[in-house]
């Protein structure tokens, strides 16, 4: 089993449903309430840039409409990504990568970007954060994870920096799934938490990758994936979990 520098909790999108998802604002949130690493959603921009967003259209977690992967990233950056949420966090901005990065450097916080592509752009998206997330993370003591549920994005990502770990995602266990991962040089899978029985927790281990779940918000699901012995919990409730054992 190849090294894993991570902790045992990933805070979801920030945290969760407690502040504007993928937002400055959320990262901040759930740091305060204990956490050292982040997941993230990563996409493109029209003109390149890697930025944060979960969905692939804007209506949801801003009030901007249509397709994100058509503005550039001037047009995100001029969004107000809070106000869906709470008055409290009006004018919130997109964030870009780039910027959140460097809070977490400067934090010595941890980070899993997963690489969520607007559809049609899963290689070219791969390649972006790949090289994006090198660049950023240059010399630091901790990289940061990337993962996919796209095969063809952590392909991508693998070729532009082949020294970043991976992880691939899975809603479903299908025939195939394990060697997948392991043609994709991953060192983890996530997986939706039901998928772990003790038969999928030995393959994968055995496999030499770690099991991750996502997105766990309940206690008696969080013991059954300590008990199976999972590595790792993805969760939205970073006040449920707070301040149990962060390591
Ligand atoms: O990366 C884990 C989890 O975030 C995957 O699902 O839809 O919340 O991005 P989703
Ligand atoms: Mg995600």
């Amino acid at each position: 089993m190849t090294a894993w520098p991570y902790p045992r909790w990933i805070a979801h999108r920030g945290a969760g449903l407690l502040a504007p998802e993928n937002t400055l604002a959320a990262f901040r949130l759930g740091a305060h309430h204990g956490f050292r690493m982040f997941e993230c959603d990563a996409k493109l921009s029209a003109d390149g840039e890697v930025f944060l967003l979960h969905d692939a259209t804007l209506e949801r977690t801003s009030n901007g409409r249509g397709s994100a992967g058509d503005l550039t990233w001037a047009q995100l950056s001029r969004l107000d990504a809070g106000s869906w949420h709470s008055p409290g966090h009006a004018g919130e901005p997109l964030l870009r990568l780039e910027a959140l990065a460097r809070w977490c450097l400067a934090q010595g916080h941890m980070l899993n970007i997963e690489i969520k592509p607007t559809p049609g752009t899963e290689a070219r998206t791969g390649d972006a954060v790949a090289r994006e997330a090198a660049r950023l993370w240059a010399g630091a003591a901790t990289p940061p994870l990337l993962s996919s549920f796209q095969a063809e994005a952590l392909a991508a990502a693998r070729l532009a920096a082949p020294e970043l770990p991976r992880a691939l995602l899975l809603h479903t266990w299908t025939d195939g799934c394990l060697s997948k991962a392991q043609d994709l040089g991953c060192a983890a899978m996530v997986c939706h938490h039901p998928l772990w029985d003790a038969s999928t927790v030995a393959q994968v281990h055995a496999a030499g990758m770690r099991c991750l779940s996502y997105t766990v918000n309940d206690e008696k699901t969080v013991q059954k994936l300590w008990a199976l012995g999972t590595d790792g919990i993805i969760t939205d409730r970073v006040d449920l979990f707070y301040p149990q054992s962060l390591a």
